[in-house]
């Protein structure tokens, strides 16, 4: 039920430190032992490739855990969108495993790529936040969001629970593989900074509505900028505010603006950046800077490490890896606090539903 919240949707966002905490507790064991099939990572050891396979917010996800598994596993990752990967299957590699990824566990677009892998009877898992969903019974493994039902149609505490789960395999794979990048990578720890990171903002939900009345009041567009895993995250963060606030957003690598996007700039655009990739960070503020000289309102959302004067958020101390956790959030609340005061049904968004079903 929703308790005293009036949207599922708020009442997802604020549950998320508490996923973070199932999660750690039902895979991550005080000695350091992990639970995870062991059979799964045998047969993940031999992959000479990962292909994820999702759609949405899963898909969004599995760009986050991309850079996770290439880190802390030492292994090659394709992501892919079900809807054109089945279809259109490039050369698998020599040994390929899939991950499907997907809240529901239902999505046809996703099922599709399944079945075509279980004709070529070829290893795979789903990672999912419904244990007995159609997706969960065909794949070889299966590992469970721990998220909680999650009734929003935009998702939410389903796409942190899906880079958490991917750090914990990533994580159990590394050890595995008895790699020092998984030794260094101190998984129980970083969900701890995720769950504690998470409820900081979600303190700051206040600031954030009226950053977000600032920001996107009368506006028909947006642009979330970010560099490395910032810009997996700006793709996230820009699905979020199209499909519940209805204004016309866009992720864009921090760098591609000058190749085309930039013309849309006006007077009063906002662009909402984020600066967590620290690679990526100073390039990211020449590129605001370059807005901001063409006109756009720039809100900055920094991690600490690379916070300067006037950035308006901060997101607290966490692994870069995972980072996307914590800095989703703002993004959420955004496109929360944008839907409400547009008067729309949040929960409900028009021409949406839950669960795709169809391809
Ligand atoms: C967006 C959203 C969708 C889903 C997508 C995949 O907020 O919820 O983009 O992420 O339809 O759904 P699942 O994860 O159930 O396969």
């Amino acid at each position: 039920s929703k308790g005293t919240y009036e949207h599922y949707m708020l009442k997802e966002i604020d549950e998320q430190p508490n996923v973070m905490r199932k999660i750690s507790q039902n895979y991550l064991n005080d000695d350091g032992s992990m639970n995870i099939e062991p059979a799964l990572l045998e047969e993940m050891k031999k992959a000479d490739r990962l292909y994820i396979v999702a759609a949405g917010t899963s898909y969004h996800a599995g760009l986050v855990g991309q850079n996770i598994f290439e880190q802390v596993a030492d292994v090659p990752v394709d992501v892919e969108l079900g809807s054109e990967f089945g279809y259109h299957m490039p050369k698998l590699s020599k040994h390929p495993f899939f991950i499907f990824l997907s809240q529901s566990g239902e999505t046809a677009d996703s099922r599709q790529v399944l079945v075509k892998v279980n004709e070529l009877k070829l290893p795979s898992l789903t990672m999912t936040n419904v244990p007995n969903s159609t997706l969960s019974r065909e794949a070889t493994f299966t590992m469970e969001l721990l998220a909680g039902p999650e009734i929003a149609v935009a998702s939410t505490k389903a796409y942190t629970a899906q880079i958490a789960v991917e750090a914990v395999l990533a994580k159990a794979l590394g050890m595995a593989k008895g790699l020092d990048d998984a030794k260094k990578f101190d998984v129980k720890k970083q969900l701890a900074l995720a769950a504690n990171g998470i409820q900081t903002i979600v303190d700051e939900k206040e600031t954030i509505k009226k950053l977000t009345a600032d920001f996107l009041t009368d506006q028909k567009d947006a642009f979330y900028i970010g560099r490395g895993i910032d810009y997996a995250l700006s793709l996230e963060a820009a699905l979020k505010l199209k499909e519940i606030s209805y204004i016309h957003a866009e992720g864009f690598a921090a760098g591609e603006l000058k190749h085309g996007t930039i013309a849309l700039i006006e007077q009063n655009t906002p662009v909402i950046a984020y600066v967590n990739d620290g690679v990526g960070a100073s390039h990211t503020r020449g590129n605001i800077q370059e807005v901001k000289a063409r006109g756009a309102h720039v809100l900055v959302i920094a991690s600490q490490k690379y916070a300067e004067a006037g950035d308006q958020i901060i997101i607290p101390e966490i692994d870069e890896l995972i980072s996307p956790i914590i800095s989703v959030v703002p993004a959420q609340l955004i496109a929360y606090y944008a839907s409400l005061a547009r008067g729309n049904d949040v929960d409900k968004p028009r021409n949406l539903a839950k669960s795709v079903t169809v391809e």
